[in-house]
């Protein structure tokens, strides 16, 4: 990299998990390796403890916990959320595992600037338990979407997905651990075209190297199963 490029002002990410963190350490990997044009500002838990934390904290990266069983409502959460986030000056909110229901004011203050990650092939199987309901409806093929948040639950406009096989003797746990796989991949990718100024949300679709994108995003397939 040359000497102006490694000193250019890089997108400032702030992470909002709940979890384990797996993505955040895809990105946090990303950008080890010099593949990912971020700074990661901080790492937002709503639930304390959780090992996504400790990943942050080894990465060297500010870790806050803004427990949402401290406030009276989901609204005063949410405000309070978005004080914490803008307070780092953030480009893009990226919610890894954030395992939230969110305001319309909150998604409406982050449109076009906030990313999530489902475990299905939007806009299938929107909510929980992705996997199984894949299974159960006898799906041949599941997978990962990355998306622009909306008010609407996992309905904003797809960015891009990584479809897997589902095999015959899957149950939830084989077939997650394939996903997940998969979704290590495409949010590193998503967040770095987003970084790179070539990924927006334009007139609620989205916009990628200037051409509107399809209902299912840019598609990739895993062909290692
Ligand atoms: C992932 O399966 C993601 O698709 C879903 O929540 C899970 C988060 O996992 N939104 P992790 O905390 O990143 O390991």
């Amino acid at each position: 990299m040359s000497q102006a490029a490694s000193q250019a002002v890089k997108l400032r990410v702030v992470v909002l998990i709940s979890g384990s963190g797996s993505n955040l350490q895809a990105l946090i990997d990303g950008v080890a390796g010099g593949d990912l044009p971020i700074e990661i500002a901080a790492v937002i838990s709503n639930r304390p403890e959780v090992m996504g934390l400790t990943r942050a904290s080894k990465a060297g990266i500010p870790t806050l916990v803004l427990d949402h069983k401290n406030f009276a409502s989901r609204e005063a959460f949410d405000i309070e959320l978005m004080r914490t986030i803008d307070a780092y000056t953030p480009g893009l909110v990226v919610l890894a595992g954030f395992m939230r229901i969110l305001t319309p004011a909150f998604t409406e203050h982050y449109l076009g600037r906030m990313l999530n990650i489902h475990p299905s092939l939007l806009p299938k199987f929107q909510g929980l338990h992705t996997h199984q309901r894949a299974i159960d409806a006898g799906e041949t093929h599941h997978g990962v979407s990355v998306h622009f948040v909306t008010a609407e639950l996992d309905g904003g406009p797809v960015i891009v997905q990584a479809r897997v096989p589902v095999l015959s003797n899957d149950d939830a746990g084989l077939l997650a651990k394939r996903v997940q796989k998969q979704e290590h991949v495409i949010y590193p990718l998503a967040v770095k075209w987003f970084a790179e100024g070539k990924l927006k949300m334009t007139n609620g679709k989205t916009e990628l190297d200037g051409e509107l994108l399809a209902e299912n995003g840019y598609q990739i397939e895993a062909n290692d199963i």
